[in-house]
């Protein structure tokens, strides 16, 4: 039909921030895709709830599941967060019902991303997730189509926006992890649960997106060596800033002789590089291929706007009738990740 109709389970930052685009963006998305896009129903815990955005001709749903599978969605828009609970339980009926996903959860995705993505190739559906990783970066995009032609050599990058004003705070203000981290916590930088941030986990979930991609392999989370940033110590940076070197907290996936090699740790990284020049709650992702060689990408990796331009950019593909298997290729034809551990820094 000319109207691709949404169903949006989510009124949170994000999803405040996609009723926003669209209201505002009505005439540009009609331009750019051809079609009208307009919102059926939404979906949030609470219904009573000023959210500074007008939800006036969108029916209400208690219920995700109900939602997601409305006669009158296409596009069913996760915008819950969350591994499981009705994050997944409405993404799996929106599929089952015949409904194109778009949801920015790499929790959801870096644990359950296989048997979704089967499920969506199943039904000939669309599975879309450019927002989960690096927020308004479109990394995703870039891997699936970009860089399409090329054999990926290696995935790295700074990929969670708290760690890095962490860290680059930590160094500009001269004080402890402790101070920083309830300054930022104060800001509200943190996730509800702060260890999703300070652990490394948020960070590790978009590298296992990123590397089944890149490599062809089955997400793998928890063949990830993982660390977080709670362990480093004013007396680190100093250490490695008298060497002419940052602490990142940096995710690199490669392939290896042994296997597959994903890790997210505090590295050092010259001063004077791109990434050591990465300051605040930005971004970066370095993307290398055998043809192209290296790119750099940087933007805001979360925030409203810069997260519902991403979920945006896969309304935009739906609308358009643009499909791409979930992770680059059919998910029947990944491959099982073989872990590789390193020890190199
Ligand atoms: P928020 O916490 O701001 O919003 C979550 C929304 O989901 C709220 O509207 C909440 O309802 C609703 N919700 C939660 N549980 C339920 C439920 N059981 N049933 C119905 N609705 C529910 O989250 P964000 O907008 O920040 O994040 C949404 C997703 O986007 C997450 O997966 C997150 O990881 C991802 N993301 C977020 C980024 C960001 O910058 N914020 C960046 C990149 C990805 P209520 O409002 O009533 O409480
Ligand atoms: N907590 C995440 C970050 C939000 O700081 O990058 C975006 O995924």
């Amino acid at each position: 039909s000319d109207t691709l109709r949404l169903g949006i389970a989510g009124l949170g930052t994000v999803g405040v921030g996609v009723l926003r685009i669209i209201r505002q963006q009505a005439a540009l998305l009609e331009a750019r895709t051809g079609r009208k896009i307009s919102v059926s129903a939404v979906s949030a815990r609470t219904r009573d709830r000023d959210r500074g955005v007008s939800l006036k001709g969108y029916d209400w749903e208690d219920d995700p599941v109900t939602l997601a599978t409305r006669d009158d969605v296409d596009v069913f828009v996760e915008l819950m967060g969350g591994s499981d609970g009705p994050a997944k339980a409405a993404t799996e009926a929106a599929l089952k019902a015949g409904k194109h996903v778009v949801t920015a959860n790499k929790a959801m995705l870096a644990i359950h991303g296989q048997a979704l993505a089967e499920l969506a190739e199943a039904q000939g559906l669309s599975l879309r997730y450019e927002a989960a990783v690096a927020g308004g970066i479109p990394v995703v995009k870039t891997l699936l189509e970009g860089l399409a032609g090329n054999g990926i050599t290696r995935v790295m990058g700074v990929m969670n926006g708290s760690c890095n004003y962490i860290l680059t705070r930590m160094e500009s203000a001269g004080q402890t992890y402790q101070d920083i981290f309830a300054e930022a916590d104060a800001l509200g930088y943190l996730e509800a649960d702060p260890q999703l941030d300070v652990g490394g986990i948020d960070a590790a979930h978009k590298l296992a997106i990123l590397s089944s991609i890149a490599f062809g392999a089955q997400v793998d989370f928890h063949g990830i060596q993982l660390e977080g940033i709670e362990r480093v110590t004013i007396e680190d940076i100093r250490a490695a800033a008298d060497m002419g070197y940052k602490i990142k907290l940096l995710g690199v996936a490669q392939k290896t002789g042994r296997g597959l090699e994903q890790r997210m740790q505090p590295c050092l990284v010259p001063d004077s590089s791109p990434l050591g020049q990465l300051d605040g709650g930005t971004n970066m992702v370095v993307l290398e291929g055998d043809a192209v060689g290296q790119i750099v990408l940087r933007g805001a990796g979360a925030g409203e706007g810069p997260t519902a331009s991403a979920v945006m950019a896969d309304v935009c593909d739906i609308a358009r009738g643009v499909w791409l298997p979930v992770f680059g290729q059919p998910a029947t034809t990944l491959v099982q990740a073989k872990s590789a551990q390193s020890k190199t820094p």
